[in-house]
């Protein structure tokens, strides 16, 4: 039962730290053992927790805590590596020893190797939300900068399912098409992210706005579309609106399957041409959505290029420095 192996852990937390210090004394002995012992018990509490919620959040928690700055904020990596290898033997033995179901012995070894996944690719949060109102709404972070890790595309599959049964569309004429892309044709994805490049400013400066959301695993570029039943000027503005509709849609469907988004509405003149060529279309997007792992990062590589470049995140956290504030509620909204 996985209440056993919970206990287990934590009335032998203390023990397990002592021991694992002191194996790690002999390896190396200027090891700082006050912080070392800290953190170890930050992890050996979060994997009793994960044990007992049957998921991994609480450790995602404390590894989000040792980066700072998309930066692994850790003097020694491959010493730490070492103490959660001896971790993990204490704890299977202690495990075997009161006849704990091997289950709990394989999702402690899943925990430590997602701590060891992290440290060496970066912080990535693959932990699933919970799929209450708030939380998935919290979750719907603007995002730029993406994690390795693959996207499963049978979730890409349900978002496009999920428009396309739940989306509403005036007199459901849907006056838009949605591409999605994958990174199968480099190429057209670097044109994609070339043409979402913010043009120099008019004072002649370089811009550096690179909007490396469009260089997320999956994209999905929304055009409008003509299906000659509605007049030019009023299908790009209903176009337009019902986009806005697929859109949220298609977010809130990617953060309840523990995906990150980035949206993407900026198209510069200098590609324009080339992108309607080569994607065959004669309006460029109207917006774009990059789905894929969040992961913390100041920066993020075009894996077409292999240059990187820093990435730029606009938000409305109210705790963090903002170049765009909404305007008060009041400005807004109004009961009349
Ligand atoms: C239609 C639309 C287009 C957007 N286009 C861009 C864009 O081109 N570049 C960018 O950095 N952010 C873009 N954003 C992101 C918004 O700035 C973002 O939603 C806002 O900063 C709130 O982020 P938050 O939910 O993380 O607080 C766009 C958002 C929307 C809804």
């Amino acid at each position: 039962m996985a209440w056993d192996s919970v206990s287990l852990l934590r009335t032998h937390k203390t023990k397990i730290v002592k021991q694992v210090m002191a194996g790690m004394s002999n390896i190396s002995p200027d090891i700082p053992g006050e912080k070392c012992s800290r953190d170890l018990n930050y992890i050996l509490t979060a994997i009793a927790d994960c044990l007992e919620s049957n998921n991994q959040k609480s450790l995602m928690y404390v590894i989000k805590n040792y980066f700072r700055g998309g930066k692994l904020r850790l003097q020694s990596v491959d010493l730490e590596i070492q103490a959660y290898g001896i971790t993990e033997n204490i704890i299977h033995n202690l495990f075997d020893r009161y006849k704990i179901d091997t289950l709990y012995k394989q999702k402690v070894t899943d925990c430590f190797d997602v701590i060891k996944e992290n440290f060496k690719n970066g912080y990535t949060d693959t932990t699933y939300p919970d799929n209450n109102w708030t939380q998935m709404l919290e979750a719907k972070k603007q995002c730029a900068t993406w994690s390795d890790k693959k996207v499963d595309k049978e979730y890409i599959d349900s978002i496009l399912d999920d428009i396309h049964k739940h989306c509403n569309s005036k007199q459901n004429k849907v006056p838009y098409e949605i591409k999605v892309m994958d990174w199968s044709n480099p190429e057209l994805r670097d044109l994609l992210f070339r043409h979402a490049r913010d043009e120099e400013t008019p004072e002649g400066k370089i811009n550096t706005h690179f909007n490396t959301q469009v260089l997320a695993p999956y994209v999905l570029l929304f055009f409008e579309r003509d299906d000659e039943t509605y007049e030019r000027d009023v299908l790009h503005k209903i176009s337009n609106l019902e986009i806005g509709l697929s859109l949220q849609i298609a977010a809130l469907s990617a953060v309840s399957k523990g995906l990150s988004i980035g949206f993407c509405k900026c198209f510069n003149d200098k590609d324009r041409n080339e992108f309607h060529k080569k994607f065959n279309v004669h309006s460029s997007p109207s917006v774009v959505l990059g789905i894929g792992y969040y992961k913390e990062s100041d920066t993020q590589i075009n894996p077409y290029t292999n240059v990187e470049y820093t990435s730029s995140i606009s938000t409305s956290d109210l705790d963090k420095e903002q170049w765009h504030i909404k305007p008060a509620m009041k400005d807004y909204i109004t009961y009349v």
